[in-house]
């Protein structure tokens, strides 16, 4: 007002620009915000949802953490509407994940798209889901998000395995019981699941999340996989672990 002798307008309900200022003790942090109101996890390839679907941030993270590369076969044997097997699939081709969405900047700058080249690379990525509407979802999203060429979906039980392929690493977000509300169903879902697996791999990684990590703990040890690592997750108003085993 001083300098330009005009008043800013300010449009608190849709700012065009939204100038975030943090005061830590005795220090102040002015930012732009260049992202804008829509998280980064959010992604234009869920067209099909499913009722509890994964973070897609967090399902990018267990993969990385399982150090998957594309010459590995992944298995998500619990995948729901698909979205490990989408983000690996995304990450290994190169797809921008920022694709098709708005940034705050685009307001500032115009909009900008990002240029990339799809990476044509061979790999083996497979989901299996109990529900055949999940797994109708999950190609769906995958077909959605370019990447159904290099993902096979089909229906089966996690817990009586029978595959055609050997997986040298697992990636997966069970069921943590909270729809189900019976402990004892995930008891026997983990246990079946943990057994029938050791059966099905010769040897590899399991990366999981869950909220019944005491359960999961339990089996895992009873079983004779070795937990590397175990991270704490609060996620939403739960708090939840991600488990990297081996055996
Ligand atoms: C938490 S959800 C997975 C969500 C998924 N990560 C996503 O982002 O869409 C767990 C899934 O496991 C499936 N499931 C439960 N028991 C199963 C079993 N015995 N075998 C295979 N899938 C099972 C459920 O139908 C559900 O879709």
């Amino acid at each position: 007002m001083e300098s330009k002798d005009v008043r800013l307008k300010v449009n608190l309900d849709e700012p065009d620009v939204i100038i975030r200022v943090d005061v830590i003790q005795d220090e102040i942090y002015v930012g732009l915000d260049t992202t804008g109101d829509d998280a980064l996890h959010k992604r234009w390839y869920r067209v099909y949802q499913h009722p509890a679907p994964l973070n897609t941030a967090i399902a990018s993270a267990m993969i990385r953490m399982a150090k998957w590369k594309p010459d590995k076969i992944l298995f998500d044997p619990m995948c729901g509407g698909g979205t490990i097997p989408i983000e690996a699939a995304l990450m290994a081709k190169e797809i921008p994940i920022g694709k098709n969405r708005e940034f705050a900047f685009f307001k500032l700058f115009g909009r900008m798209e990002p240029e990339y080249k799809e990476k044509r690379i061979d790999m083996e990525i497979y989901g299996m889901e109990k529900f055949k509407k999940h797994v109708l979802g999950a190609m769906k999203n995958a077909e959605e998000a370019g990447v159904s060429d290099v993902i096979k979906f089909f229906r089966g039980d996690a817990t009586s395995l029978k595959l055609d392929f050997t997986p040298d690493i697992i990636i997966t977000n069970p069921p943590y019981g909270l729809r189900i509300g019976s402990k004892r169903i995930i008891e026997d879902l983990y246990d079946g699941f943990l057994k029938s697996l050791r059966n099905n791999m010769e040897d590899g990684t399991i990366v999981v999340i869950t909220a019944e990590y005491d359960i999961l703990k339990e089996k895992a040890m009873f079983y004779g996989y070795e937990i590397k690592e175990e991270i704490d997750v609060r996620y939403g108003n739960l708090n939840t672990k991600i488990f990297n085993m081996v055996y």
